[in-house]
C-alpha cells in the first residue's frame, strides 16, 4: 500500500494550477461588479434573506443593476422569495446566464435547482466523516458558482449568507477584502449577543463592516397604522409608535454593537406574505416598511460609495 511520503509533489493532480485557474476565472467574472456586499448576522431567522432581496429591490428601483448570490446552499430561501424557483440556468458561449426577478434582479439560488423536499447532499466515501470536509466542499461549490455564472456588469452583487457566527467569518475570509459586510439583528438581547460576536470576529479581519440593520424593530399594524413593540427592550419603552418613528430611530445609535446603525425595519405581515409568494413589494414607497427599506438602501449605498472613494484616496 502506498503511503503519503510515496506521493511525489502533488501526485500529478495539478491542484495548485487548478486553484490558480479558478481564482483567475472568479476575478475575471467579477471584474464588472462595482460593489460586493455580504449580508450576514451570525443569528438565524432574523431576516438576512428578506432584507437582501428587498434592499436589492429598493436599489433596483433607483436604477441600479443588482445580482444576488444565495450563499445558503443548505437552506436556500432566495429562489422562493425572489420568485425564481422554476428559474433555469441557460448556458451561454462561455458562462451560464442567471434567472431574473420580474423587476430585473439576477439571482443564483440552489433553490432553483433543488426542490424544497430535497436536501443538498455531498457524496461522501467516508461514513460519519462528512463533517470534516463539508465546509471545504461548500466553498469549492461557491468558487464554481462565482467562476461559472455570467455576473456581467453590476452595480452591486449581494451575498445572502447562511446563519452561524463562524460561517460569517469563513465567508469573509473566502470572499476577501473587496467584499463589504452588513449585519442584521433584531431587538432581542439574545440576537444582539450573537451579532456582537460576529462584529468582534469580523473586526479582526480585513473586510469593511459598514454597519448593521435592526429588523423586526416593532410590528407594523396596517389596521391602525402604528408600529407596536414586538420585543420588550429596555431601550424601547413599551408604547405605540407612529411610522415616522422608523425614520427617526434610524438616525439614533442603538446600544451594544459599536458599529453604525444603517436603519431599522419593522415587521410587516404583508412583507412576509410577499416573501412567501415570491413577489416584489410593489407599493414599497407607500408603506412604513417600504420607507424603512428605502432609507436603509440609501444608507447602504452611501456607505458603499464612501468606502470606495476612501479606497481611492492616497494613503498617508
Ligand atoms: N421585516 C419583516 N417583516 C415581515 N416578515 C419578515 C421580516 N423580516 C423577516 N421576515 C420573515 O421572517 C422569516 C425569516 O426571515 P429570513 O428567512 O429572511 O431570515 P434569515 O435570517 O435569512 O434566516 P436564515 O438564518 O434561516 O437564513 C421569513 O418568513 C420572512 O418572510
Ligand atoms: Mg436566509
Amino acid at each position: 500500500m502506498k503511503q503519503y511520503h510515496d506521493i511525489v509533489g502533488d501526485g500529478g493532480s495539478r491542484v495548485l494550477e487548478q486553484v490558480a485557474e479558478q481564482r483567475s476565472r472568479i476575478t475575471e467574472g467579477l471584474a464588472g461588479v462595482r460593489h460586493l456586499l455580504a449580508v450576514g448576522s451570525g443569528k438565524g431567522g432574523v431576516g438576512k434573506s428578506t432584507l437582501t432581496l428587498h434592499l436589492a429591490g429598493a436599489l433596483r428601483a433607483r436604477g441600479l443593476r443588482i445580482g444576488i448570490l444565495d450563499a445558503d446552499f443548505n437552506g436556500p430561501s432566495q429562489a422562493r422569495m425572489a420568485g425564481v424557483q422554476g428559474g433555469v440556468f441557460v448556458p451561454g458561449s462561455r458562462k451560464v446566464a442567471l434567472p431574473r426577478t420580474s423587476n430585473g434582479i439576477a439571482v443564483f439560488s440552489m433553490g432553483s435547482v433543488i426542490p424544497e423536499s430535497e436536501a443538498l447532499e455531498f457524496d461522501s466515501a467516508a461514513q460519519g466523516e462528512s463533517h470534516t470536509w463539508r465546509a471545504t466542499r461548500e466553498f469549492a461549490l461557491l468558487s464554481e458558482i462565482l467562476g461559472s455564472f455570467e455576473w456581467g456588469a453590476l452595480d452591486l452583487l449581494m451575498f445572502d449568507l447562511p446563519p452561524g457566527a463562524e460561517r460569517t467569518v469563513q465567508y469573509a475570509d473566502f470572499l476577501g477584502p473587496r467584499t463589504s459586510f452588513v449585519l442584521v439583528t433584531i431587538p432581542s438581547e439574545v440576537a444582539r449577543g450573537v451579532v456582537a460576536r460576529s462584529v468582534a470576529a469580523l473586526s479582526k479581519g480585513r473586510n469593511r463592516l459598514l454597519g448593521y440593520v435592526e429588523n423586526m424593530s416593532g410590528y407594523y399594524c396596517r389596521d391602525c397604522n402604528t408600529i407596536k413593540p414586538l420585543f420588550a427592550s429596555p431601550d424601547q419603552p413599551s408604547r405605540l409608535r407612529s411610522p415616522s418613528f422608523v425614520a427617526a430611530s434610524a438616525k439614533a445609535e442603538p446600544p451594544g454593537l459599536g458599529i453604525p446603525c444603517l436603519g431599522t425595519v419593522p415587521f410587516d405581515p404583508e412583507l412576509a406574505r410577499h416573501c412567501d409568494r415570491g413577489t416584489p413589494l410593489a407599493d414599497l414607497p407607500g408603506t412604513a416598511v417600504g420607507r424603512a427599506l428605502d432609507h436603509v438602501a440609501q444608507q447602504l449605498l452611501d456607505s458603499l460609495e464612501s468606502a470606495t472613494s476612501a479606497d481611492k484616496e492616497p494613503r498617508r
